[in-house]
């Protein structure tokens, strides 16, 4: 397994990175960003680590997944990119980039094989150290993900996310995190993407994410995933608060993807709205707008379909005044991931196609506004977009109705076009166009960005699309095992 690199896409970044970009080829002109702006990549455990048999790791709910429902190239964790092993030659190519933070999560199952506190793997509780160590020695800060989708199977098994026992369980794991590595780490993101896991792994007809198979009565239980998620997230910042960060004086954040919504034309204004509340607002509003709680376009919407479906209570649990009361400032910082703008429309007769999976699913059906794509969005067949205004747009977003409150871009990227493979000039092009949005975001509009992580450090298990999506900074010729 060699790893080189995507030359010109990293030619492209280190340009960034010593914060002179020409942007626009018809401009001389160099964009500045603040000094202490962060440039930065991002992996998650689970797409990278391998290391997975004869280490004491347990499974998780993303290898029993991939036993039942294959993916697209048929391929496993197993091996990934060997970072497990491979962690130091990892570090030394971020230190040749030039980054100087590295996003990457804790494998819950690996530290705790059964999920629970009580039996602790210490070669897994070993690992981290040494990887955290070898970051430092090169001048990498660690940015912690503790939750990036793969649950251990014990408790997936005992419900997983639909499970309201998951708040306390997933306290006394970030505890254990805190103390164990909080010295040596000062940014910490709770959960990855709640939006993905409870639509995408609780909800979906089509098995794409794990767990996959509560499909049943998912139109309800989708609700109480993404409520645990909130709920754990607010469980585990308050036990950094009040435990760890007046000595370890680091951050905890979340992480939310977001789509943008563009109306198509001012009538639709209302219906990009509810779009965007229901995807990004159902877990950022109860933690960054200064009422909390659910988003209210999003509760009145869930109470119309209360009334409609004849149900005694809506599918959207209510949030207590004491767990809104938690939630509320539970964040030092949002993390953001963005790949994906869309048309809303008001009009569900529209002939365009059917954006796919969001409107097919069941979330995509409570919602009920036309989402579709332009034509010069697409990026071959691929599900990601380009359309760098609807981060700037994102961005303004969280600035007018989120107290502009300190943003990381956790992820943004784009898979390597066919063909293209490391002269990947589309990449350059997209990445440069989101960065400059950024740039326009910071010195036109007063938006409080803070870093961009790039997605990703290196090609990886891409989860359903398994390695067939390169990501990478660097290029990995990966060996695939199939399940
Ligand atoms: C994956 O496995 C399925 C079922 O065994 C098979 O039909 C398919 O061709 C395989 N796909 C690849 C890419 O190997
Ligand atoms: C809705 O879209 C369809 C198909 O594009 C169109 O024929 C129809 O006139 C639209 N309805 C309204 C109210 O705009």
């Amino acid at each position: 397994m060699a790893t080189s690199m995507a030359p010109v896409l990293v030619a492209a970044l280190l340009c960034c990175l010593g914060l002179s970009l020409p942007l626009n080829e018809k401009s001389s002109k160099s964009a500045k960003f603040p000094k202490d702006f962060v440039w930065a990549a991002a992996t998650s455990a689970f797409q990278v680590e391998g290391g997975q048999i004869g280490t004491g790791r347990g499974p998780s709910i993303w290898d029993r997944f991939l036993v039942l429902h294959s993916n697209k190239d048929n391929s496993s964790g197993e091996v990934a990119c060997d970072t497990y092993h491979k962690y130091p030659s990892d570090s030394a190519l971020m230190k040749d980039l030039g980054i100087s933070n590295y996003r990457f999560s804790i494998s819950w199952p690996r530290l705790f094989p059964n999920g629970r506190v009580n039996k602790v793997n210490p070669e897994g509780v070993k690992y981290y150290h040494d990887l955290i160590d070898s970051l430092l020695k090169n001048g990498i800060k660690p940015v912690v993900t503790l939750y990036h989708w793969d649950l251990p199977l014990s408790l997936g098994d005992r419900g997983g996310w639909l499970n309201d026992a998951m708040v306390d369980w997933f306290g006394d794991y970030a505890r254990f995190c805190f103390q164990e590595y909080g010295a040596k780490v000062k940014q910490w993101i709770t959960i990855n993407e709640p939006h993905t896991q409870s639509v995408y792994g609780y909800c979906s007809q089509v098995a794409s994410h794990a767990p996959g198979g509560f499909q049943d009565n998912c139109e309800w239980s989708m609700y109480l995933a993404g409520h645990n998620f909130l709920l754990a997230h607010a469980r585990a910042a308050s036990i950094y608060k009040r435990e760890f960060q007046a000595t370890q004086k680091g951050l905890v954040g979340i992480t939310i993807n977001a789509n943008w919504y563009e109306p198509d034309t001012s009538r639709d204004a209302a219906a990009a709205n509810l779009a965007f509340e229901f995807m990004f607002g159902w877990f950022a509003n109860a933690i960054f707008h200064p009422k909390g709680d659910y988003p209210a376009v999003m509760k009145r919407r869930m109470e119309v379909l209360r009334k409609k479906e004849g149900r005694v209570t809506a599918r959207l649990p209510k949030l207590t005044a004491e767990q809104i009361k938690e939630l509320k400032n539970s964040a030092d910082f949002l993390g953001l991931n963005y790949y994906v703008s869309l048309i809303a429309s008001a009009n569900m007769s529209r002939s365009e196609p059917l954006e796919s999976p969001s409107m097919k699913s069941t979330w995509g059906r409570d919602v009920n506004v036309f989402m579709f794509s332009r034509p010069e969005w697409q990026i071959g067949d691929s599900w990601i977009r380009y359309h760098p205004e609807g981060l700037r747009q994102i961005l303004n977003f969280v600035k007018k109705n989120y107290n502009n409150i300190p943003v990381y871009i956790t992820e943004n990227g784009v898979m390597g076009a066919p063909g293209e493979d490391m002269n990947d000039k589309s990449r350059i092009f997209y990445v440069k166009g989101h960065i400059d949005a950024v740039h326009k975001a910071i010195t036109e509009d007063s938006c409080n960005v803070k870093g961009y992580f790039f997605w990703s450090l290196l090609d990886n298990f891409e989860w359903h699309a398994g390695y067939t999506e390169r990501f990478g900074m660097y290029h990995v010729s990966i060996l695939t095992f199939t399940v």
